[in-house]
């Protein structure tokens, strides 16, 4: 664990068309996490099949590229102690239904088609998507605050 850890987020299409995209910022920020990257993208086909390779033999695989590729997202980097396993659980379950309350999911949707946020869930898996998402690279900055968190 650092205080470096980096996690890739996602608000899907739904998250974006529902205008989700700052309270799901805003829980981040709160939380203490460093947003060091922040872009919207309208995905292509072939960037959401790599994104998704390991899918690619589930059932789901074609919905969920069509899903993804229906509108805009917001790719996010953050920064932070433990980002990639935090963010999972302030994310909730894969299925709505079975987040707890005070969870994005668990508050804000309601199936797992259209579960509005994506999180890494590896460190290993977090590097690959932020090479993905971001290919140009990501800024580096120092937070005031970034001595009172840690
Ligand atoms: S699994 O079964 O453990 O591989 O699934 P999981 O890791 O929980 O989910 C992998 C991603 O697939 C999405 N998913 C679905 N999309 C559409 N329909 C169905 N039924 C479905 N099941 C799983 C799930 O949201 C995960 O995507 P991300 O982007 O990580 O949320």
């Amino acid at each position: 664990m650092s205080n470096t850890e980096r996690t890739y987020i996602m608000v899907k299409p739904d998250g974006v068309q529902r205008g989700l995209v700052g309270e799901i910022i805003q829980r981040f920020e709160r939380r203490g996490f460093k947003m060091i990257a922040l872009k919207m993208v309208w995905p292509t086909t072939e960037l959401l099949e790599k994104h998704y390779a390991d899918l690619k033999n589930r059932p789901f695989f074609p919905n969920l590229i069509k899903y993804m590729a229906s509108g805009p997202v917001v790719a996010i980097v953050l920064e932070g102690r433990d980002a990639v396993a935090t963010g999972r659980v302030m994310l909730g379950e894969t299925d709505p239904l079975k987040s707890a309350p005070g969870t994005i999911r668990g508050d804000l949707c309601l199936q797992v088609g259209r579960n509005i946020c994506h999180g890494s869930d590896s460190v290993q898996n977090a590097e690959k998507e932020i090479a993905l998402w971001f290919p140009e690279g990501i800024v580096k900055y120092t937070l005031a605050t970034e001595n009172w968190i840690f």
